[in-house]
């Protein structure tokens, strides 16, 4: 098999990871995958179902019903396909996210997903983004990078994005539930948000998108053939 190429970006929410993964994937010519739209499906599913996030017995249960698809369209956005249906959408609010956050601590939820993840990145050049890829989905990840962000900085991204698709949003709100999603996703014992010893740490709080795309591409041109 030939090689491939991968590129793991970790970091907490409103980082702007998938923002950069997507563009650099598409100015790259990889594979995006957001693999928090893996861990939102689960949790959508499960609360379609009824069972709480927290439920380690129900979300046992029930993990076996769901057979998760990812699909791109043509204009390379991942599309998340729960049991046959397009959930691209639904999973986008602060609610699942939350959720998102609670489900991904099982490890029977981590389990499932690891080998779908590592999958598409045998067989494609990857740009994976979310919690663990640097230190346990792609250890090997030819690039790691470890995004971050002041917490203010995160939280405004956050609130304009929602009120940009319509949604209500309150920037304090918003603090508050990315504070408690950091603290959860860090604390957990399995596979927390952590940086990997070999990854460079970016910090965008004073940068715009069109900078975080070139220092990351200065980075990543050091390590891949581009
Ligand atoms: O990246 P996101 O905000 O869409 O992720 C939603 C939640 O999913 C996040 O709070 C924690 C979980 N997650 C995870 O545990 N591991 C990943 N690789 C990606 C996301």
């Amino acid at each position: 098999m030939a090689k491939t190429y991968s590129i793991a970006i970790d970091g907490p929410a409103g980082a702007g990871k998938s923002t950069i993964a997507r563009r650099l994937a598409k100015d790259l010519g990889y594979y995006y995958v957001d693999t928090g739209a893996i861990y939102r499906t689960v949790a959508y599913f499960m609360d379609l179902l009824g069972v709480s996030p927290k439920d380690l017995d129900g979300v046992n249960r029930y993990i076996d019903e769901l057979t998760i698809g990812i699909e791109y369209d043509e204009d390379g956005v991942q599309h998340m396909i729960m049991n046959g249906m397009d959930v691209t959408q639904d999973i986008r609010n602060q609610d699942i996210s939350q959720k998102a956050s609670l489900v991904s601590a099982h490890a029977v939820v981590r389990d499932v997903l690891l080998d779908m993840q590592r999958d598409v990145a045998k067989t494609h050049n990857v740009i994976m983004d979310g919690r663990d890829i640097g230190t346990v989905v792609l250890p090997k990840a030819d690039v790691k990078i470890f995004l971050t962000a002041s917490v203010d900085v995160r939280a405004k991204r956050r609130t304009d994005e929602l009120i940009a698709k319509g949604q209500k949003a309150e920037l304090s709100q918003i603090k508050k539930e990315i504070e408690l999603r950091d603290y959860q996703d860090t604390h957990r014992p399995i596979a927390p948000l952590k940086m990997a010893r070999d990854s460079v740490k970016v910090d965008t709080s004073d940068m715009d998108i069109e900078t975080v795309v070139q220092t990351i591409k200065q980075i990543v041109g050091k390590k891949i053939p581009v």
